[in-house]
């Protein structure tokens, strides 16, 4: 059976992902969990005999990185130092780790035998500057020109350090693949972010109206079913080799609001939004081009909007919000 590597497994993304790979692949998965948790979901899968956990910090272990297979086919890189809070609090750390990250991935990767592909997940948030010098079109394209912001502003740190990392990845001499994930959402995502904020503000609401953030922006959802998917059936393409894709739902964008609206529909609740300011900083809209990444793989989308939020309400109520020592924990 051929080996994969997910460094960040834990995370969002990467359970996800492995829970797919598992089906063909051995997998291997390292995590700190500095940002995951070894819940009850993970419990289960480790019960996988074709997966493996190994609990370390790629930025501190020297002698388990020596120590990893070099029998690597694929090499997903996920972990990287993300969320509002991080940036704001902790900006020069961002900007160097997720380059030391990075780096410590691709070292991996020179050391595989027959590595056929190295994975790293840049960001939507690449776009970011481009939008806020220059204006933005949409829907996105790939090759849009990217632009920085002032180098001392902090919001810019999470941008420059994908940014970077895709030009790392292009001058590495591996074989990679970028992909520019854009708002993922889905069951076991952590609690930071617009949709189980939402869903944990509206549930638990005992008011009659919820108050929301710049409910005018609009984003793209794409619930992670479907951007695992997508993501396995690109990277099996051949032509996806040395190639840099947006990934996300090929649906139109929704504004915060509407969202909300579907959201208190299935709490199955009737209370009223109350718009409050804009958060600063955050983009107004986010809208991928996914015509580059289709055309090569004719995905079909399986989740409508309202489908993969029900599946996440439906998880989040059951394992977050019904469970008092997983909501206080849970970022
Ligand atoms: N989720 C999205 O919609 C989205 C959008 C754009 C980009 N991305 C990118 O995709 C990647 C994965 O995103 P995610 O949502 O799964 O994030 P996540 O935070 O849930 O997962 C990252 C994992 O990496 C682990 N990690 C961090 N530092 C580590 C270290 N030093 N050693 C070992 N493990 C470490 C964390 O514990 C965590 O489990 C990230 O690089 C992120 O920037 C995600």
């Amino acid at each position: 059976m051929k080996k994969v590597l997910i460094i960040g497994g834990a995370g969002f993304i990467g359970f996800h992902l492995a829970k797919k790979l598992l089906l063909h692949f051995r997998v291997d998965m390292i995590d700190n969990f500095s940002r995951s948790i070894k819940d009850k979901d993970l419990r289960e899968l480790l019960k996988k005999k074709n997966l493996k956990l190994i609990n370390f910090d790629i930025l501190k272990d020297q002698i388990k990185l020596d120590k990893l297979s070099k029998n690597y086919t694929y090499i997903f890189h996920l972990a990287a130092i993300v969320g509002a809070k991080n940036v704001l609090n902790a900006p020069y750390n961002v900007l160097t780790k997720n380059i030391e990250l990075l780096k410590r991935a691709i070292n991996i990767g020179k050391k595989q035998n027959k590595l056929k592909r190295f994975i790293f997940t840049s960001s939507s948030e690449v776009y970011y500057g481009t939008l806020k010098n220059y204006g933005l079109k949409f829907p996105t394209k790939e090759n849009t020109k990217l632009s920085t912001l002032n180098l001392s502003d902090k919001r810019g740190t999470y941008m420059l350090s994908k940014i970077y990392g895709e030009a790392m990845c292009r001058l590495s001499n591996l074989p990679f693949t970028i992909l520019r994930p854009h708002n993922f959402y889905g069951p076991r995502m952590g609690q930071s972010h617009v949709i189980p904020e939402l869903f944990k503000k509206v549930y638990f609401s005992k008011k009659k109206f919820v108050s929301v953030f710049s409910p005018d922006h609009r984003r793209n959802f794409c619930y992670i079913d479907d951007g695992i998917n997508f993501i396995l059936l690109l990277i099996k393409n051949q032509k996806s080799l040395g190639g840099t894709f947006n990934i996300g739902s090929n649906k139109k964008d929704i504004s915060i609001k509407d969202l909300t609206k579907i959201i208190i529909k299935l709490c199955n609740k009737k209370i009223k939004i109350k718009k409050e300011n804009d958060m600063l900083n955050s983009p107004k809209r986010r809208l991928p081009d996914v015509s580059k990444a289709i055309g090569l793989t004719k995905y079909k989308f399986q989740y409508s909007l309202e489908d993969g939020l029900n599946e996440t309400f439906q998880w989040y109520k059951k394992n977050v919000f019904n469970n008092n020592k997983i909501l206080n924990s849970y970022n």
